[in-house]
């Protein structure tokens, strides 16, 4: 496995990260190639509550974001975790399991309680994400929106994350 450290995303990171972005999801079936442009509008909102990246060598392979979701339009310390993001020639070297570690650490650290997030159930299981019947992502098979509770309980209701994932 290669040495991997993580940081927050400086100013000069931003063109890489976009790269590594739409590396990532390239030959992702269920992408419509716009989540680096997600980030960036995220970014230029000031929307990226957390932002981290994933270096090898010093060179940047990872990132990941989190940025504010309301749950019945109200905002009650809930969090989305997306995109994440590994360029495909470092992906399944623990990368990415690296990056959503941090991350859900640092939420922890910002008092937040709970995150979702929309992706394989079969990868984000091992972090502690499972489907919740009581917190809807409207037109997505439910299965695959899941949450994380920082305090066990899980709220009722209509997910939105920022309007930059709507444009
Ligand atoms: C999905 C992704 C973030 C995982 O990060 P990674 O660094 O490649 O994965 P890790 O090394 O942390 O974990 C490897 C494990 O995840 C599994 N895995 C990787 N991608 C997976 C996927 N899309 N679905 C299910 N399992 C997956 C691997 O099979 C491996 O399983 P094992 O531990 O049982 O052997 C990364 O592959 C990626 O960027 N993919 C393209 C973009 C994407 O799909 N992003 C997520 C949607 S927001």
């Amino acid at each position: 496995m290669p040495e991997i450290s993580i940081r927050n995303e400086k100013e000069s990171d931003c063109t890489r990260i976009s790269e590594v972005i739409t590396l990532a999801f390239k030959d992702d079936p269920h992408s419509d190639g716009r989540e680096a442009e997600i980030v960036e509008l995220m970014r230029e909102d000031s929307a990226l509550i957390i932002s981290l990246v994933a270096e090898v060598d010093n060179k940047i392979v990872g990132h990941i974001a989190f940025s504010k979701v309301t749950i019945n339009d109200e905002f009650i310390d809930w969090y989305g975790l997306a995109p994440v993001s590994i360029a495909p020639k470092y992906q399944n070297q623990g990368v990415g399991s690296q990056l959503i570690e941090e991350g859900l650490k640092r939420l922890k650290k910002l008092n937040a309680k709970g995150c979702v997030l929309l992706g394989e159930p079969g990868y984000y299981q091992r972090f502690g994400f499972e489907a919740d019947e009581k917190l809807i992502l409207p037109d997505v098979p439910a299965e695959y929106f899941q949450a994380l509770s920082f305090n066990s309980s899980i709220p009722d209701g209509i997910v939105k994350y920022h309007q930059a994932f709507g444009e």
